[in-house]
């Protein structure tokens, strides 16, 4: 099965990267200094994006006249005279660094990982966000870095990239690709209580819940492949390879179509060294449906996320390392 995705993908490649609607290119600029917008996401009443940045400020963009604004912050001593308009990684800490969100669109609830400091949640009107929990087993969180919301039972799945190193090694390029101490967890809203689904993971990121509630997907960006964890049936509690690829997934977000998804690859060469970012459309069972290449506009910068919104029309692009959010439309 496997075997046989990897087939169809590179046979296909030509006729995808072919396809590829989304031509038109602009950019919101984030407040002055500040940079690494890596999630992005849009309200339930399409308003937006939120997105999460270098000085652990979540922002909202109120459009052009306006720009962003402060919405909300997860460490709860935040200083906006210490932090506002910092990039410094060692900082994250005290001022925050939210690298993961998704909405709740029912309760009209955000779910925010901080990498440093846990699992939060903050209502509409933003402000300081909750803390629900920040270890799982008795271990505690270490580099959370991607979380979803079930939109039918409002369960939240998220993962801890490693229990060895962090977002700080990230950035300093120093973490090792051997690891394998990632772990994919469920936070209860009910009961309040974590579960860790899967651990042993290599660097797992990007989970996000098909829509039909059957399986979770999560990626594992040093062993490049996007896996299915199944919640039902037969084969319930159990992970399986969806899909491998040639690069290292990140985030992986919901289309807008049912059972397909948009997953943020990166990929990595060494000597000389480059980075070529690229969106995959995929479906559950794995296939790959576009490619869009992202070096027209990002040259040599990963990219983090891609999300898309307005029924596939537009695809918001969030980035660690650059200081704008990308938005591409369809011709
Ligand atoms: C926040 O400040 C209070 C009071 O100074 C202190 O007790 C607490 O430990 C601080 N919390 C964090 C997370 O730094
Ligand atoms: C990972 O690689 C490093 C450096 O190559 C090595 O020192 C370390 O023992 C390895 N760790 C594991 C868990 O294999
Ligand atoms: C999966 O785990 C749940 C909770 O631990 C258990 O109730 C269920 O029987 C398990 N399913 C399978 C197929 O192992
Ligand atoms: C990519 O290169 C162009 C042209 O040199 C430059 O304008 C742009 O800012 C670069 N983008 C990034 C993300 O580095």
């Amino acid at each position: 099965m496997a075997k046989l995705s990897i087939f169809v993908t590179l046979f296909f490649i030509p006729s995808l990267f072919a396809l590829d609607p989304y031509t038109k290119f602009t950019q919101l600029n984030l407040p002055p200094g500040i940079i690494g917008p890596e999630s992005v996401a849009l309200d339930r009443l399409n308003q937006g994006p939120y997105t999460g940045v270098s000085d652990g400020r979540i922002l909202v963009y109120k459009g052009p006249n306006i720009g962003f604004e402060d919405f909300a912050y997860t460490a709860p001593n935040r200083s906006k005279q210490l932090c506002d308009g910092t990039t410094d990684v060692n900082l994250g800490p005290t001022c925050g660094r939210a690298l993961g969100f998704s909405f709740n669109n029912i309760i009209g609830v955000l779910y925010i990982v901080d990498t440093f400091l846990g699992l939060f949640a903050v209502g509409t009107n933003g402000g300081p966000a909750t803390l629900l929990a920040n270890s799982a087993d008795g271990v505690r969180f270490n580099f959370l870095n991607g979380v979803d919301v079930n939109p039918l039972t409002g369960e939240v799945v998220f993962t801890d990239g490693s229990l060895n190193f962090n977002f700080r090694n990230i950035v300093a390029q120093n973490a090792p690709s051997n690891d394998s101490t990632g772990r994919l967890m469920i936070y209860n809203p009910i009961t309040k209580q974590v579960k860790v689904l899967s651990d042993g993971l290599s660097d797992p990121g990007g989970p996000v819940f098909s829509l039909d509630q059957t399986f979770v997907l999560y990626a594992e960006f040093y062993a490049k492949r996007i896996m299915k964890y199944w919640l039902i049936g037969p084969k319930a509690n159990t992970s399986e390879v969806l899909l491998n690829l040639p690069g290292r997934p990140i985030k992986i977000k919901r289309a807008t179509t049912p059972g397909e998804f948009w997953v943020a690859v990166n990929i990595f060469i060494d000597q000389p060294q480059s980075i070529t970012p690229f969106g995959y459309k995929i479906n559950s069972f794995g296939e790959v449906l576009l490619i869009k290449e992202f070096r027209a506009q990002y040259n040599n910068t990963q990219i983090n996320v891609v999300q898309e919104y307005n029924n596939g029309n537009t695809l918001f692009v969030g980035s660690r390392t650059v200081s704008y959010i990308g938005i591409y439309t369809k011709w």
